[in-house]
């Protein structure tokens, strides 16, 4: 029995957003990837008009792939029934997935062209500007962008908001990343060809709708074409921008502003660890003070005996939380009850030298530098924190970790 495997969906390619230096498959010149989700009324005309298109521009020598977040009208299977009529089309369905930017690099990821580029699959990117835009990378662009703010650009009747949010996003853009967002005159733009060897290999880390600026980001782009194109009113369907688009855009910013800086920092000083360490350690504060009160109201015990005892029981209460929470990933490798009862002991020691010190530090900052004691002990808090922190986990955590 052969299979009819001539319309089978893509499989979705899943782990990092990295696209690979080499096309996988019988390489072509051009992938286009049309991302799709509710475009039922659009997709059956974007995909007649971008093959009429490039039949005649690039006969036999591309390919176009709907990438569908698995819309509820069933976009995807209407692009499926296409492929039969349209050799060059392939579709891909996301099911676990969901995000025009992802969409974009996951159908990169199983694209075979050279040349790589996105357009919208509502018609609102007027699919004749794709030859230009094809001409711009031949002679020598790494990326080409179909711009609205330059000669021959311009949105079709948009309201005076929408105008305004997207000028105001991209001012936004120049102040936070200006050496991106600055590159081009139309940053927003979700239409344009990049050459494969300008984004291979990079690791893609995208948020939201803005996939040029993720390209341009952390690509390696040398020279930049821009096309004019007027952005057509939409016929069909409507658009999915949110408000959450324009909070994800920002994140994206910031994120790209310090890419590789906020995480290179955390691989050296554990900041995400450093930081729940800190917030099981005010809990510990906030333990330790109703135990001392309890202890000094209802069981009207001496101030020593209140403070040891409640001292021991924020220990414990932070021991708990660090073991389950903050050095979770550690522990969970070391379950056994004498493991874990020999990284209670180390970490009560090392907590109990912590103390110590806190009360040298108190008294050293107090009697010597003359510092009030209400700023001494806060500052002796914070000091004592990062050496219990990183004595913790180079102790407590890290040798359980090893047989
Ligand atoms: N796969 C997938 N997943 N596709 C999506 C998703 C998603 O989560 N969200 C939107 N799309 C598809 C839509 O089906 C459409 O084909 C295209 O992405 C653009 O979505 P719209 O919701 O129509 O966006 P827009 O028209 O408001 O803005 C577009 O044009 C602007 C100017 O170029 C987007 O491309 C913007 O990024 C761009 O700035
Ligand atoms: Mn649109």
């Amino acid at each position: 029995m052969n299979l009819d495997l001539s319309n089978a969906l893509l499989s979705v390619p899943t782990g990092p957003y990295q696209i690979s230096d080499v096309s996988s498959g019988q390489a072509v010149s051009f992938s286009l990837i049309v991302p799709t989700y509710n475009e039922s009324k659009n997709v059956q005309q974007i995909v007649q008009i971008l093959t009429q298109l490039l039949d005649h521009a690039l006969p036999n020598d591309y390919e176009l792939i709907v990438v569908d977040d698995n819309s509820p009208d069933r976009t995807w299977e209407i692009a499926q029934q296409l492929i039969p009529n349209y050799p060059h089309l392939r579709v891909m369905r996301r099911q676990t997935e969901r995000g025009l930017s992802t969409a974009v690099i996951r159908g990169w990821q199983v694209a075979r062209g050279d040349i790589l580029g996105v357009i919208d699959g509502d018609l609102q990117h007027p699919p004749e500007v794709l030859l230009k835009l094809l001409q711009a990378v031949r002679n020598g662009a790494d990326l080409a962008v179909a711009s609205r703010h330059v000669e021959g650009g311009g949105t079709s009747d948009w309201g005076f908001v929408r105008r305004l949010l997207s000028r105001g996003a991209q001012l936004i853009g120049l102040i936070i990343l200006p050496n991106v967002v600055g590159r081009v005159s139309d940053p927003m733009s979700g239409y344009f060809l990049v050459r494969r060897s300008a984004i291979a290999q990079c690791l893609l880390n995208p948020l939201g709708y803005k996939i040029l600026l993720e390209v341009i980001g952390r690509g390696d782009v040398e020279r930049i074409a821009e096309v004019g194109y007027v952005f057509q009113e939409r016929q069909e369907g409507e658009s999915k921008v949110t408000w959450k688009q324009y909070v994800e855009y920002l994140a994206h910013l910031v994120k790209l502003r310090s890419r590789g800086r906020i995480s290179r920092l955390n691989e050296r000083f554990q900041l995400g660890r450093f930081l729940r360490f800190g917030l099981v350690g005010l809990s510990g504060f906030v333990v330790d003070m109703l135990a001392f009160y309890l202890l000094r109201t209802s069981l009207n015990l001496g101030i020593a005996r209140s403070t040891i005892l409640s001292a021991e029981i924020a220990v414990v209460n932070n021991f708990c939380w660090n073991d389950l929470w903050t050095f979770g990933d550690v522990a969970q490798h070391q379950p056994k009850k004498r493991q874990r009862l020999k990284r209670f002991l180390k970490f009560n020691t090392i907590c109990l030298m912590g103390i110590i010190l806190q009360a040298l530090l108190v008294s050293g900052m107090h009697d010597v530098l003359h510092l009030s004691e209400f700023i001494a002990k806060p500052l002796a808090i914070a000091i004592v924190t990062f050496w219990n922190f990183w004595i913790n986990l180079k102790l407590s955590w890290r040798v359980t970790d090893v047989r």
